[in-house]
């Protein structure tokens, strides 16, 4: 099954378990936008839960908020959104399809990429275990005249966009000669910008005044209530203010599921620093979000930092976690050195000062900005995507299970009585009520008991409780474990323990240094 193929398969299982719909299905779906079904706002629920520990209660220096999306729309003109939120388009005059430039070209750099690994994969069947593939990249020339091309149309690429320079990016796609992916043909309208925010109209009256944009971003309702909870709360700088919140852009490329929306939900995190010490919080923040990744336990080698080559306007440094997505490598969260840009704007389109008075230098000025920014729905998707497995058993049955870390599955327990008389389901639901207080539990008497252990992996489950005659003898009940199958016979009380122990130790402790 190749990457293309099990995507699908991702989706539909999504679907089929109740983690994901499309949105407004009935009416034939929206683009981009998607509904959290009945499991999937649970594994979303404990997604933030992770995020907002690591980040908010497990540091003194870290408080919560929950500003409005609508805001005074003078906040997206000081943000610099109004006017430098775009993306490059590009329309293909035969199909009237649209695409996004830089993206054409990004996708035919990553078809040259994909030849070379054709290389080296022809190579490494060739010469079977003497291949020494460090070699053969270094040496061999198709592959380093693939490399030498990938190097020369992404520096163009960089040098056009760094510029805003349209006519040499339509050039460059033209010089590449790239297709339209639909009717094949290299008929291309020039590049224009498009603006990425919603708009509406806040009131009764609809006249310019009116104008409102669904943000598209967090950050900003955190910028303008800065003094507000740095007063209200005494905090003294560093500090961070942490916030989850649905943002919204309008997307042109909205593909890849959930990996792009035009709705979708951020959680992002300011920090509050002494100008001349952004460097050091960058790089504090760069290893401490990687750190909360790989306490996931999704897996270390899913991860790498990737460098922005070109900085958004606002940024003096900027670092990406990318995560390898069933269709590549692909930004997960953004680390960005925001400097004072936001913070200064603001004061100057409100007129309000936004200074610090610091304690320890006797001096007023306006704070750096370090932010951490992630999307919520790529955090789903790579959780998803890491426990999506498909499996053939020693007795060469097939099972698929979702490996999802203990802590952030959606289900904790199933309570499963072997059958459904002597007294069984009621044991099982009393059972059930003991545990429901502290985890998330399903109960299942439906079906042979097997049927159910792969009902409750296909949802993740990772603790399988099986109540059968010999528990009302002695109050002992099976416990099946779902990752490796095996089974242990415990006493009823231990489960709490039990429960609480595996979704612990399915994330490693975080160690903050802050
Ligand atoms: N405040 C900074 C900011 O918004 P960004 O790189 O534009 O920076 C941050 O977005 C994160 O938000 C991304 O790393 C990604 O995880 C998520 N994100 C951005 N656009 C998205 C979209 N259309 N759909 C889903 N997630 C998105």
């Amino acid at each position: 099954m190749n990457a293309d193929e099990r995507f699908k398969k991702l989706i539909a299982h999504a679907k089929e378990y109740g983690f994901i719909f499309p949105s407004s299905e009935i009416y034939d779906g929206l683009a981009a936008v998607y509904d959290y079904g009945q499991l999937g706002v649970e594994l979303k629920n404990n997604i933030k839960a992770s995020w907002w520990n690591a980040m908010v209660r497990q540091h003194d220096n870290i408080v919560g908020l929950d500003s409005a999306i609508f805001m005074h729309p003078r906040i997206w003109e000081a943000s610099g959104h109004v006017g430098a939120f775009n993306d490059p388009l590009i329309d293909n005059r035969d199909s009237k399809k649209r695409y996004r430039a830089d993206m054409l070209v990004e996708e035919h750099a990553a078809k040259i990429e994909e030849k070379i690994e054709k290389e080296v994969e022809k190579a490494r069947q060739k010469f079977g275990a003497s291949f020494d593939e460090a070699h053969f990249r270094a040496t061999n020339v198709n592959v380093q005249r693939h490399l030498v091309k990938i190097l020369e149309i992404r520096v163009r690429l960089n040098a056009a966009l760094q510029a805003n320079d349209f006519k040499a990016l339509r050039q460059l796609i033209i010089d590449c000669e790239i297709p339209c992916p639909v009717s094949g043909s290299r008929n291309w309208t020039e590049v224009r910008q498009f603006n990425l925010m919603f708009s509406t109209r806040i009131g009764s009256v609809s006249d310019e005044a009116s104008q409102i944009y669904l943000r598209p971003e967090t950050a900003q309702g955190i910028f303008v209530n800065f003094l507000n909870v740095q007063k209200s709360g005494r905090m003294k700088i560093p500090f961070g203010i942490a916030q989850i919140g649905k943002a919204f852009r309008n997307e042109i490329i909205a593909r890849q599921f959930i990996f792009r929306m035009r709705e979708f939900e951020q959680m992002e995190m300011q920090f509050f620093v002494r100008p001349g010490e952004e460097m050091k919080w960058f790089k504090y923040w760069k290893e401490e979000r990687m750190r909360w990744h790989r306490s996931i336990g999704l897996g270390d080698e899913k991860y790498r930092f990737h460098n922005h080559d070109k900085l958004a306007h606002y940024a003096n440094a900027a670092v990406d976690i990318e995560f390898e997505f069933p269709f590549g490598f692909k930004e997960l969260e953004g680390i960005h050195s925001r400097t004072d840009y936001d913070l200064s704007r603001h004061q100057e389109f409100s007129g309000r000062k936004l200074q610090y008075f610091d304690p320890e230098t006797g001096e007023s000025y306006v704070p750096y900005v370090v932010e951490t920014s992630i999307g919520l729905d790529r955090m789903f998707l790579a959780a998803l995507s890491a426990a999506y497995c498909e499996e053939t058993l020693d007795n060469g049955e097939e099972r698929v299970v979702l490996r999802i870390p203990a802590a952030l599955a959606p289900v904790k327990v199933a309570v499963l009585p072997l059958v459904k008389k002597d007294g069984l389901p009621e044991y099982a639901r009393e059972l059930l009520q003991s545990l429901r207080t502290d985890f998330n539990c399903q109960y299942d008497e439906k079906d042979s008991i097997g049927k159910r252990y792969r009902r409750q992996d296909a949802i993740g489950t990772p603790f399988c409780i099986t109540i059968d005659h010999q528990t009302l003898k002695d109050d002992t009940v099976t416990v099946r474990y779902r990752n490796s199958m095996t089974q242990d016979r415990v006493s009823a009380d231990m489960l709490p323990l039990i429960v609480a122990a595996g979704c612990r130790q399915s994330q490693r402790p975080l160690q903050s240094n802050l």
